[in-house]
């Protein structure tokens, strides 16, 4: 085998790899071109080579392509928050199209026609959720995002996904830092108090969350932050974990500044620590979808397994006679409980725990009634043991499926050999990224 290393190569990239990065071939193996895309000759140069896979960076686009635009933030690329901004929005769109469909047929071995992808109303600043780290840098505080595949702090103003909030509050923190002296993390000496900045904006209130190695005197922030926006709570989240997980479980209230009782007309309160779809417009048009499916068949039971703060699972309690909601994270356990309480709910059933332990249960309690599932799991899909007892299972006749990761997502689809596919939709959640959410609708096969 050559040695590769710094050879020159022309090569055209044929697609896109799963970080957004060009992918071409050259004696035999992929080549990974950061910056590149689709239908494009570059002249690049080889900067890391294995035996079935190498690197390269570009030296000279010999063409470009008509779907490369410029991108609107001057830290793109360095800033690993987005990967695919030098690419249209409507390429986009075409690429986690294709990229659902391909992955559903390489992993899952299904051939099915995939909808066209749900485009986002807004495609910067669309998140409602921003996650900071905060370090000890050569002059000072760094806020940031951390650079792909590493802890390198690339420090950011106004990151171009976060509403225009972030842009103030980033400044806010970095004063109260400054002039309240607060030692920030240095990854390598493990001192330092504030680790991480994570912010989340339900219904115009910023639930602001400073995550800290041991509590802090954190009164002064809240009062900027109550001289800077009408509605907000303060938290610590303290975490002395040395590992990637940036919140603990150990939450202490600072300052709550006319919160909100009202989520999408729904009475609750949204626990910084409970999981919330980040993008408003396109977690509206899932569920709306995922209810109407569900309204239209004659459901006496709905399951919503996996079902974080219970947002989901409170729009099936209102035209289902029953509804369980199986959620392991505590903190999102209580919000549901939180629902179902103060809006009446009482057909709404939150149960805390995984759903591998907790299905079965709800399942055998069911029997000889129309049960729809709906399985909303994490990056790592289904347990085995959960796709076998809803295989077994007669009464589900609907299924859905909402996945954040198109590879679980095939695997677990391959595996749910008793229910046909109806439909596959991507919906662009994520939209700069690669990220894509996808629908499918199911139902039991029939004998
Ligand atoms: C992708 S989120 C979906 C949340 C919800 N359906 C929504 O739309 O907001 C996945 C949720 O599953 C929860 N979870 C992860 N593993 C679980 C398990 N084994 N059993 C129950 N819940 C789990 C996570 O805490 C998270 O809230």
């Amino acid at each position: 085998m050559p040695k590769e290393k710094n050879t020159e190569i022309e090569v055209t990239v044929d697609n896109l790899g799963i970080n957004g990065e060009g992918v071409a071939r050259y004696n035999g193996k992929a080549v990974f071109i950061k910056n590149a895309l689709p239908g494009e000759k570059v002249r690049a140069k080889i900067i890391f080579s294995k035996p079935s896979f190498c690197h390269a960076i570009v030296l000279e686009y010999l063409t470009k392509s008509e779907n490369r635009v410029n991108p609107a933030c001057p830290l793109f690329p360095k800033c690993g928050g987005c990967n695919i901004q030098h690419l249209n929005y409507d390429a986009q769109l075409l690429y986690k199209q294709d990229l659902v469909k391909s992955t559903l047929l390489h992993v899952g071995k299904i051939d099915f026609p995939v909808s066209k992808t749900v485009a986002s109303d807004k495609v910067l600043r669309y998140r409602n959720k921003m996650s900071l780290p905060v370090r000890e840098g050569k002059n000072g505080v760094e806020i940031g995002l951390f650079a792909t595949a590493s802890h390198r702090v690339v420090p950011c103003e106004d990151c171009l996904l976060q509403p225009e909030w972030n842009k103030k509050l980033i400044a806010l923190l970095k004063v109260f830092v400054r002039d309240n002296k607060i030692p920030c993390y240095n990854e390598e000496t493990k001192k330092g108090v504030l680790k991480h900045f994570v912010v989340r904006e339900v219904e115009g209130c910023l639930y602001v969350t400073l995550v800290v190695t041991k509590q802090i005197k954190a009164d002064v922030f809240a009062d900027m932050l109550a001289d800077n926006f009408n509605s907000f709570v303060l938290y610590q989240n303290v975490n002395t974990m040395d590992n990637n997980v940036i919140l603990s479980d150990r939450w202490h209230v600072v300052k709550k500044h006319n919160e909100p009782k009202l989520v999408e007309n729904i009475f609750t309160t949204i626990h910084p620590a409970g999981f919330f779809q980040v993008n408003d417009y396109i977690r509206r048009k899932m569920y709306e979808k995922v209810a109407y499916v569900l309204k239209n068949h004659d459901t006496n039971v709905v399951i919503d397994a996996y079902s974080g703060a219970g947002l989901l699972t409170s729009f099936f309690a209102s035209f289902a006679p029953v509804v369980y909601g199986i959620e392991i994270n505590k903190q999102a356990h209580e919000s549901a409980t939180e629902i179902a309480k103060n809006n009446g709910l009482d057909n709404m059933h939150p149960i805390l725990g995984d759903v591998k332990d907790k299905i079965g249960d709800i399942l055998d309690e069911h029997i000889g009634r129309n049960i729809a599932l709906v399985l909303d799991p994490p990056r790592s899909g289904c347990d085995r043991s959960v796709i076998e007892k809803i295989n077994a299972y007669e009464g589900i006749t609907n299924l859905v499926y909402i996945s954040c990761n198109p590879a679980t997502l095939a695997r677990d689809l391959s595996l749910l050999t008793s229910y046909e596919i109806l439909s596959v939709t991507p919906y662009d959640m994520f939209p700069q990224t690669v990220n894509v959410e996808t629908l499918v609708i199911l139902r039991k096969k029939t004998k």
